[in-house]
């Protein structure tokens, strides 16, 4: 080997090894490949070995591969300690405390309407009812003529709705679904029909859309007294009252006969429900009419039964104290997670309500 060869070697050494011992990753990267690079120092000296008489090539080459040896090994060493210090680095900043309480998450809330349709819907599941609905579009026939309304009847004005420019109504009840399900079904039939309803009605106590739920049985000897018997137990559930005094008090309606608005005993002062002697109207019941029944294919003479519709908005602001009923449209949050359900606590009857 010659002293040229043994100089260039030293300085390569001399210089290289502690710069790669201080080097960041990216100056790691520049010295390597300005060393073992394709034009790198280091493999331009092995490339001139080429040109050496066999000899000499023996010298020069063993001394050459160990300085390419030693500046391998002192990369590899220098990229393992860079390495370990950037993974402590992030393992540092990227640190997560198990322990600590988690942020409260924005939770979404049942509306306070359809936890009053989950409870009645528990409470008639329970009674061996199943549930129905209907178009919110309906044809005048079932809104009204099916219900032994005729066209000149007052009742129509009563409920004042929206007329489509096909004929159709926004049904102004949940009765015409009472027709869908006589013209489908067969006695023993036991239905209730949570839903929207509409009538062209805006004040406080009065939106031109707003909740009924419409309960129907139709059998064999069904009398008034087993519509008494289950909207109290209804309603004495639903408020969890259990002696909640109800009234049937003498109404009229085309569809039933004899027709009954449905009271319950409350103190009108303090709002409290099933105390005081104050009385107050939350829907309208009666024995289907046998006109309605004959309507839909079904022979009076054999059957007979009892419908009855509440009012949601009502039954639900009694419960919870709730005053003005423009408020369940407004979609306002404050008031959504005050009066709102929480989704992972359904409604039950076992476990009261
Ligand atoms: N459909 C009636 C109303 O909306 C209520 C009702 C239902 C009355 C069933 C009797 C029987 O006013």
């Amino acid at each position: 080997m010659t002293n040229m060869l043994a100089d260039e070697l030293n300085n390569i050494r001399l210089s290289a090894l502690p710069a790669i011992a201080v080097a960041d990753a990216a100056s790691l990267e520049e010295l390597r490949v300005s060393l073992m690079g394709k034009t790198g120092s280091v493999t331009q000296l092995l490339k001139s070995l080429g040109n050496m008489e066999a000899e000499a090539r023996k010298a020069a080459g063993a001394e050459i591969n160990q300085l390419k040896a030693e500046i391998t090994e002192s990369l590899a060493t220098r990229r393992a300690v860079l390495d370990a210090a950037a993974l402590e680095a992030r393992l540092a900043a990227e640190r997560l405390d198990v322990t600590q309480p988690p942020r409260p998450e924005p939770a979404g809330a049942i509306h306070p309407l359809s936890r009053t349709m989950e409870e009645i819907a528990a409470i008639f599941s329970a009674m061996g009812f199943a549930i129905k609905d209907g178009p919110d579009i309906e044809s005048d026939w079932h809104n009204f003529s099916a219900l032994n309304i005729p066209g000149h009847h007052p009742a129509r004005a009563m409920m004042d709705t929206f007329y489509l420019t096909g004929g159709e109504v926004l049904r102004t009840h949940t009765s015409p679904v009472q027709i869908r399900t006589l013209l489908n079904e067969q006695p023993p039939i036991r239905i209730i029909v949570p839903g929207r309803t509409f009538r062209s009605d805006h004040d406080a106590t009065h939106s031109p859309m707003f909740h009924q739920c419409e309960g129907l049985v139709v059998g064999e000897g069904i009398t008034l007294g087993h519509l008494k018997g289950c909207l109290t137990d209804f309603l004495s559930a639903y408020f969890d009252v259990p002696s909640l005094p109800v009234r049937l008090r003498s109404s009229y309606f085309p569809f039933t006969e004899p027709s009954m608005e449905v009271d319950i005993g409350w103190n009108k002062k303090t709002g409290e429900i099933g105390g005081g002697t104050d009385w107050l109207e939350i829907g309208g019941s009666g024995m289907v009419h046998p006109n309605v029944l004959a309507n839909c294919g079904i022979d009076p003479r054999q059957y007979q039964g009892f419908a009855f519709g509440v009012g949601l908005e009502r039954l639900t602001m009694l419960k919870h104290g709730i005053a003005d009923l423009r408020l369940f449209y407004e979609s306002d949050v404050r008031w959504l997670r005050h009066y709102g359900f929480s989704p992972l606590a359904p409604a039950t009857l076992h476990e009261g309500f």
